[in-house]
């Protein structure tokens, strides 16, 4: 797998007057999990929507394995994403979807099949979307980001609609993606679903970010995670 970092600078981004992400920082490097937490509205998806080249930024720069977004000669065979409102059409079959995004990035069409084994969708493939449950959803649109075998994955609030064996299966999933040597940027607000699964954690608290870093330098005890989180988050409010 290519070696192929995130690197977030001086990222800001107003809506009218909501400064929703302000003088944003941080990295996410291959082979690690890193975990983007912050409260509801505290930036985050504006943040990935970012990254992904989905919304333009007043100021500063995103860049993936150096290379803006919209830059990469191969983005979906470099990054994968998950966003919070991905869809798909209902009236499609999961196959149906998964071979027009093949098509699309110009990937093989064999990937369909392995992708949806991968992320243990493979018996609903031929099935219509409309009756997918949300985890399935999810899983698809997991799929969907792995067709380009990308070295990045980004996903916002994976865990939403996941049941707790969902939750389990995609953390190991993405360790072993990143243990492959992957980059893995995942964005909660739930601290406790974040503390068992990533390397590294940026804390973003209305749209500043108010800590990032190893997650054993956040805190060395799970029980004070939690404390720890809530006075980061306190004390960079005005
Ligand atoms: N398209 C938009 N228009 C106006 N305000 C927005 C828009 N998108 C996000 N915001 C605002 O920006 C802030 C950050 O939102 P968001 O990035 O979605 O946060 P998070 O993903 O952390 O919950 C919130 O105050 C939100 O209401
Ligand atoms: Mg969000």
């Amino acid at each position: 797998m290519n070696s192929t970092a995130i690197e977030v600078a001086g990222l800001s981004k107003r809506f009218g007057d909501v400064a929703a992400v302000r003088d944003a920082s941080f990295r996410a490097e291959p082979g690690r999990v890193t975990g983007f937490l912050g409260p509801n509205g505290a930036g985050k998806s504006t943040t990935l929507a970012m990254l992904l080249g989905l919304t333009r930024s007043d100021a500063g720069t995103a860049r993936i394995g150096g290379a803006p977004y919209r830059e990469l000669s191969d983005p979906s065979g470099t990054v994968g994403a998950v966003l919070d409102a991905a869809g798909a059409h209902p009236a499609m079959t999961g196959r149906g979807h998964l071979r027009a995004y093949a098509a699309l990035g110009g990937h093989p069409l064999a990937r369909v099949d392995e992708v949806a084994a991968t992320t243990g969708i493979g018996e609903y493939l031929d099935r219509r979307i409309r009756g997918y449950s949300t985890g399935m959803r999810r899983r698809l649109a997991l799929a969907t980001a792995l067709l380009g075998d990308p070295s990045v994955l980004v996903l916002d609030e994976p865990s939403n609609g996941l049941d707790p064996a969902g939750i389990v299966w995609l953390r190991e999933f993405l360790r072993d993606f990143a243990a492959r040597g992957g980059t893995v940027l995942l964005s909660s607000h739930v601290l406790t679903e974040l503390q068992h699964g990533i390397d590294d954690l940026v804390l973003i608290d209305r749209g500043r970010v108010a800590w990032s870093g190893p997650l054993a330098d956040f805190t060395d005890s799970a029980s004070s995670l939690e404390a720890a989180f809530l006075a980061r988050t306190m004390e960079v409010h005005p």
